[in-house]
């Protein structure tokens, strides 16, 4: 348990964390998909990087809020293949800041348990931010509780492209045969091969796209996606889409008297956010 963290939490969102684990149907993978960092940024007349800086607020919220509420993992598409085409100031404001997010909150994973890992083409990263990065992975590789997964210059096309390229070539050198590819070979051949697909993907901003993440791994994910901004997007918000996510999820087997309690619980989550933002 990240002890640190826990002692930072409200009494109300111990309250809420208590009433949602007690469900015991919490994704085990919780993917998300940032966006509106700059669009937060422009409807306040700042230049765009201040809604990157501001998301970095919410990354920090979102990990310790997953952390203590005992996810075991969360990826967080913080920088696609295609941002590379973006203006080259925006670019290195967004390197500047994941460099910085990386040195300053490692020791915070370290502490409270958090293992850091990546995906992507992380060689194409500048070098002092690949070398970072590669630090802050070593660093927090024997931790045992959430694991936290940036998608780095990554696209889910790309990943799908290298695997079946390995995939050939281990046919080449005869070490497979064309019927031996099943759905698990090809999982077992993608970046992700060590996560399991994610239960639940969130979107922020309104948008209704995946936009080449995690193609093949979110076959069967729920989608839930919100209107708030990333830089708005607090643990309160992660809260409700979980609530969301719980009410969808049917539950056979149950008395109906289970269920009436489940509807009851998720209904004291919603009157406690209700009440934690007013
Ligand atoms: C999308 O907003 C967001 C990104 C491209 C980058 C997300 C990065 C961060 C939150 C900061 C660094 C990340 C970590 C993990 C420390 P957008 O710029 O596309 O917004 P817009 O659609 O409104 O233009």
């Amino acid at each position: 348990m990240p002890q640190q963290w826990v002692q930072e939490q409200t009494d109300t969102d111990l309250e809420i964390q208590r009433l949602l684990k007690q469900s015991s149907q919490l994704p085990r993978h919780i993917a998300i998909i940032m966006d509106g960092n700059g669009r937060w940024a422009q409807e306040r007349g700042l230049p765009r990087y201040e809604g990157h800086r501001e998301g970095i607020n919410s990354v920090r919220d979102i990990v310790k809020a997953s952390a203590t509420l005992g996810i075991q993992y969360l990826t967080l598409y913080a920088f696609s293949m295609e941002n590379w085409k973006r203006p080259k100031q925006e670019i290195s404001v967004l390197m500047e800041l994941l460099q910085y997010y990386l040195k300053v909150e490692t020791p915070e994973l370290k502490a409270n348990n958090v293992r850091l890992q990546a995906i992507g083409k992380l060689n194409a990263l500048p070098k002092r931010v690949y070398r970072q990065l590669l630090r802050s992975i070593n660093e927090t590789a024997d931790n045992t509780g959430l694991t936290l997964t940036l998608a780095l210059s990554y696209s889910g096309r790309w990943d799908l492209v290298r695997a079946m390229q390995l995939i050939a070539l281990d046919i080449r050198r005869g070490k497979l045969s064309p019927e031996d590819i099943t759905e698990e070979l090809v999982s077992s051949y993608l970046l992700t091969a060590d996560l399991p697909d994610p239960d639940l993907v969130i979107r922020t901003s309104g948008e209704m796209r995946l936009s080449n993440f995690l193609l093949w791994e979110t076959a069967y994910s729920e989608i839930y996606i919100t209107h708030k901004y990333w830089p708005d997007f607090r643990r309160n918000d992660l809260y409700q889409a979980l609530v969301d996510y719980l009410r969808r999820e049917r539950r056979f087997g149950l008395t109906s008297e289970q269920i009436r309690q489940q509807r009851q619980q998720f209904d004291n989550v919603e009157y406690l956010l209700r009440h934690d933002e007013s």
